[in-house]
């Protein structure tokens, strides 16, 4: 394992070189650095906003930008629902993961990388780790769920696999049905029709168009 800030280029250029040097070429990226929310706005001051946006935004762009020369197949963005849904307070978080899928979205027709901004549910009982909420980090290796209890985001990885079959930028992932919570935070009538969750899995001839291991193939 190296340990490196996305934010830092000289760190980054010196962990993708080292990662090249052991494994080969590099084919796919997954972003998935992240400090998590936490606090109530009143009480955020600037530097607790800068350390939630750092990996987020600083640190795709860094990203982004070594990698311009290696043209991976896929750059997958852990971005989060919080970005179209809110969250009370998390402003900076939002605007963070709100980031990304601005990334993504604005390079979709641009020459390189298939960049995906997946926006997860929060559904990882032992991911966050938000010292500014005061919460602490459980002790110990994780525990398996217990028996009876589902899995955070069910089939999650096939999900994940899926994702990079098809040609979209974005994806939400929702344990719930998203349509209601999206309605009930926009409001019915400032949905427009165009962007209405789409019912059931991709259609396959819009899975059959693109996505980045269709055309590595
Ligand atoms: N878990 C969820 O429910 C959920 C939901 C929606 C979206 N997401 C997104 O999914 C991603 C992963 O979530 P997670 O639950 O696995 O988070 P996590 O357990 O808190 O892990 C985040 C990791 O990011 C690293 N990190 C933070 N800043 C960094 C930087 N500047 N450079 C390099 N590494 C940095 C942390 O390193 P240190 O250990 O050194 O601090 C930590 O290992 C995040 O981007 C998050 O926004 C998660």
């Amino acid at each position: 394992m190296i340990r490196a800030d996305v934010a830092d280029r000289r760190d980054m250029r010196d962990a993708l070189a080292r990662a090249e040097a052991r494994f080969g070429a590099i084919h796919g990226v997954i972003h998935a650095a992240g400090v998590a929310p936490g606090g109530v706005i009143q009480l955020k001051t600037r530097e607790m906003a800068e350390g939630v946006l750092r990996p987020k935004v600083a640190g795709t762009l860094a990203l982004l930008e070594l990698l311009r020369e290696r043209r991976p197949d896929f750059v997958l963005l852990c971005s989060s629902l919080a970005s179209i849904l809110g969250v009370p307070g998390q402003s900076d978080y939002c605007a963070a993961n709100a980031f990304q899928d601005a990334v993504a979205r604005s390079r979709a027709d641009a020459d390189g990388p298939f960049i995906l901004s997946l926006n997860w549910t929060r559904g990882s009982r032992w991911g966050w780790r938000s010292t500014a909420a005061g919460a602490r980090p459980p002790r110990g290796p994780p525990r398996r769920p217990r028996r009876g209890r589902r899995d955070p985001v069910p089939g999650g990885d096939r999900g994940l696999r899926s994702s990079l079959h098809q040609p979209f930028p974005q994806l939400l992932v929702s344990t719930v049905a998203l349509a209601p919570r999206l309605a009930r935070h926009r409001g019915p009538e400032r949905a427009p029709a165009r962007d209405r969750c789409p019912r059931g899995p991709v259609p396959a001839s819009a899975a059959r168009a693109g996505g980045p291991l269709r055309r590595a193939a």
